[in-house]
């Protein structure tokens, strides 16, 4: 055991949260975890500022000076006090501007333990099974009207042409994105290219983009204003059978533009894709929660083909993460846990710019509430 003498300071990195072994303390960065009785509390609290062992037993006389000396060395030997010059460079939050959400998801979430031997998984699978069934892999609606996507326009773009020409767009033309194209687009991003069969897992998809675990979470939704024989309104793409699915019908230029934290720019795109992700598809599989990043790292290989797609169609385009999830599922009737939003992007026509009109970069700046 260390020897905790001197003066010490309660660590900064320290989240606390009801857990049903009872009141949990981490100390996130040491990956640290204990369950603490309220006396643990106060203790810590005695920390604020630097403090002896011996100091702070004195603040407790109805309790023995030496149990709460004890009680401070496994606190030091665990990392929950530190030394004053370690509370100052340790302090991650502080150093990521005070983000302290961030900071403790980032680091308790760090390295996890992998199974990789093939026949323990199959083995962790197969009990799993036995009492969780695995969420589809497909979403649809059913009982709405469905459209056929069109075979889609062929793309003669080369691969280097379009990474050099990809750019963020925020000024559209008016005129319509033709049917044929919206649907290359919206195929080529979220359709699937073919199936695996993984083993327990049983069969699973595959798509122009890479996925964790071919999880596939993501579901796109597409509020439409301007595409050629399409209504305006909000649809589903069912990705099994390719099709649209029609929700809702009208004009939601101010819905785009509110799902985009208010900016007014996204009103003016032919339309946007909203993607939302299914928590179970990665959870069933991933039990730690690390996982939660995969959402955001599928999200991005998606966007991605999205705008390379888009720019080899020649639709102007854009991606934005300023999403207000509230928002969004409302108007989706998502419960925002099973499902819940995580990108949005979208397109439009070229507009004719004037000569020595530059588009203007404008990315929101945002901040914790
Ligand atoms: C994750 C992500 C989020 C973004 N969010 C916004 C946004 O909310 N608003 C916006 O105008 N641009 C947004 N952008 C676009 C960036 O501002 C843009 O990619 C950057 O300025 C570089 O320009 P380029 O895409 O033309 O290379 C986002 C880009 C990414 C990758």
């Amino acid at each position: 055991m260390r020897r905790a003498g001197g003066r010490l300071v309660r660590s900064p990195n320290i989240a606390a949260y009801w857990s049903p072994r009872g009141f949990v303390l981490e100390e996130f960065v040491r990956r640290c975890r204990i369950t603490a009785a309220p006396a643990t509390i106060q203790v810590l609290n005695e920390f604020e500022r630097p403090a002896t062992a011996s100091t702070v037993a004195r603040r407790f006389p109805s309790l023995d000076a030496s149990s709460v000396e004890r009680q401070v060395l496994r606190l030091a030997d665990l990392g929950f006090l530190v030394r004053g010059s370690a509370r100052r460079m340790g302090d991650v939050a502080e150093r990521w501007h005070g983000l302290f959400p961030a900071a403790f998801y980032h680091f308790s979430t760090r390295e996890p333990t992998y199974v990789l031997d093939p026949e323990m998984q199959t083995q962790i699978f197969a009990e799993r099974l036995k009492t969780a069934p695995q969420p589809s892999i497909y979403k649809n609606y059913g009982r709405t009207a469905r459209i056929a996507l069109p075979k889609g326009m062929p793309l003669d773009a080369t691969l280097s042409e379009v990474l050099s020409r990809r750019r963020t767009s925020r000024e559209f033309g008016r005129v319509e994105v033709p049917l044929e194209t919206f649907a290359e687009l919206v195929r080529g991003t979220w359709g699937q290219t073919g199936t695996v069969h993984a083993g327990p897992l049983g069969t699973l998809l595959l798509k122009t983009s890479p996925s964790a675990g071919a999880r596939n979470p993501v579901e796109c939704y597409v509020l439409v204003r301007r595409v050629r024989g399409l209504r305006a309104g909000l649809y589903h793409y069912d990705v099994r059978a390719d099709c649209l699915e029609r929700l809702r019908s009208g004009e939601f230029r101010h819905e785009m533009i509110a799902m985009a934290s208010g900016q007014r720019w996204v009103g003016g795109a032919a339309f946007l894709c909203i993607m939302t992700a299914i928590a179970d598809r990665v959870y069933w599989k991933y039990r730690s929660s690390d996982s939660y990043r995969l959402f955001f790292l599928d999200a991005g290989h998606l966007a991605q083909t999205f705008v390379l797609l888009a720019t080899a169609l020649n639709l102007p385009c854009f991606t934005t993460a300023a999403v207000q999830e509230g928002r969004i599922e409302e108007f989706l009737g998502l419960d925002g846990t099973s499902e819940f939003p995580i990108y949005l992007c979208g397109a439009g026509s070229a507009r004719t710019v004037r000569p020595g009109t530059l588009a203007r970069a404008r990315s929101p700046v945002h901040h914790d509430r």
